[in-house]
């Protein structure tokens, strides 16, 4: 498994759609691996294909080291489509694309998601609480949106700064990543 670079907002792929999936390969189930380990080691708990240069739609989840989620088991989703959703909640967000900043965000509380699993099979489940958050946060990717894009006029207002160091490049984190001026897609 490899990690790799996570690109960081200003990067053009961040602003891409992602294509859906067609079919399942090997390299899919390769980049699949390399995707939790990219997560893992950003200490992320969902990551999308676009956030590594790949526009293909597929997200990972894990949740399972915040407390009350241990049970839920990490999973790929592949061309996830909300179907259905109801209710709404406000959640604190962040994004390892847009690092150090956070805020709330109102999204569905609950959706039914309809995707492929890594079998290419496909599923129908209902999310409730923060592994919908996550889900919805990463799909948001695919369609090239950033949770900083949800926020009300005047909380964007208060992280104009902080946004736009991030996009001259000036990111500090401990994880590898590609920055706006150094990405080619
Ligand atoms: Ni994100």
């Amino acid at each position: 498994m490899a990690v790799l670079p996570i690109y960081t907002d200003g990067s053009p792929v961040l602003r891409q759609k992602a294509q859906p999936l067609t079919k399942i390969t090997d390299a899919t189930i390769q980049f699949i691996l390399d995707m939790f380990e990219t997560m893992r080691k950003a200490n992320g708990i969902g990551l999308a294909a676009n956030q590594v240069g790949v526009l293909q739609r597929i997200i990972v989840v894990d949740i399972s080291e915040v407390e009350g989620y241990e049970e839920m088991k990490p999973a790929a989703y592949i061309n996830p489509k909300v179907i259905a959703e109801r209710d709404k909640l406000v959640m604190e967000e962040g994004c390892l694309s847009v690092p150090n900043i956070r805020d709330e965000v109102e999204r569905a509380e609950t959706i039914l998601l309809r995707y492929r699993d890594s079998n290419f099979k496909i599923v129908e489940t209902e999310l409730s609480g923060l592994p919908a958050r996550v889900v919805l946060h990463e799909i948001d990717h695919l369609d090239g949106i950033l949770f900083v894009d949800r926020l009300s006029p005047d909380k964007k207002e208060a992280h104009m700064e902080e946004l736009r160091k991030i996009r001259i490049g000036e990111v500090d984190v401990d994880y590898p990543v590609v920055t706006a001026p150094n990405a080619a897609v």
